[in-house]
């Protein structure tokens, strides 16, 4: 099956000591590209290093709402730079995160979200969204501007929302999460969505399906079989549809 992993984290340092190992068996899962994220400067730089390291790996670069705090213009300046890389395909992981008390106040991550969609949209590349507990700010902030398209990451989020996001040009990513035996409002809402709008992704090491595990790129299969159980299609369907997705936005080879 061609599949995309079209979020993960491959610079954490679980996977420090066998990323050849965990690249090679993406491979061998068919996954034809996998998009690491950046979380501030130091792993936007880590995610073009692995980016120019490995051929199937792409970066998003961009400050996540739990680095707000110290975001500036000359973190702004390196975000820009790094977004110029040829192998980096959008500016990411960016959002709101009301979840963790000790994060930015909410009007500093709503500042830094806001400056980096206008950087999206000055570079013409698209953005991964992260959001937690804060759904309706967000989908204010989308509207309100001259938004570029995008991924709502590790969706978590009601399917009125889900819409919501995909008429303002938005893909839903759906995460590891999906396939826990929990997760029924999530695979009602999979189930609901047009497979044209779904996008796939690991969220590695985070979200294993084998919860407590560290999970790995090549672990995306599942996800497209959970979704093909969901939507009582072939799992190839699920595959060929989301790949294509991914490719068409993040405009991958
Ligand atoms: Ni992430």
């Amino acid at each position: 099956m061609p599949l995309i992993d079209a979020h993960c984290h491959l610079d954490d340092a679980q996977f420090a000591d066998d990323l050849d190992d965990v690249i090679a068996r993406a491979l061998d899962a068919g996954i034809s590209a996998i998009i690491t994220a950046g979380a501030d400067v130091a792993t936007s730089r880590a995610a073009v290093e692995l980016a120019e390291k490995y051929a199937s790996v792409y970066a998003v670069v961009g400050i996540h709402p739990h680095a707000a705090h110290a975001f500036d213009d000359a973190q702004l300046d390196q975000i820009r730079a790094l977004a110029l890389h040829r192998k980096v395909v959008g500016i990411g992981e960016i959002g709101l995160d009301f979840y963790w008390k000790e994060n930015a106040p909410r009007a500093i991550q709503e500042r830094v979200l806001i400056a980096q969609l206008d950087l999206a949209v000055e570079v013409d590349k698209p953005v991964v969204i992260h959001d937690r507990d804060a759904h309706a700010e967000l989908m204010a902030i989308l509207a309100r501007r001259t938004s570029p398209r995008g991924i709502l990451h590790c969706f978590s989020g009601d399917l009125a929302m889900a819409r919501a996001a995909i008429d303002r040009g938005f893909l839903i990513s759906f995460a590891g999460n999906l396939t826990f035996k929990n997760a029924t409002r999530l695979q009602a809402i999979a189930r609901e969505l047009p497979l044209e709008k779904i996008v796939i992704e690991t969220d590695a090491p985070y979200l294993s399906p084998l919860r407590g595990n560290r999970n790995e790129p090549a672990n995306v299969a599942r996800g497209a079989e959970k979704i093909a159980t969901i939507k009582n299609v072939e799992p190839r369907v699920v595959a060929d549809a989301t790949t294509q997705n991914s490719k068409m936005l993040f405009r991958m080879e």
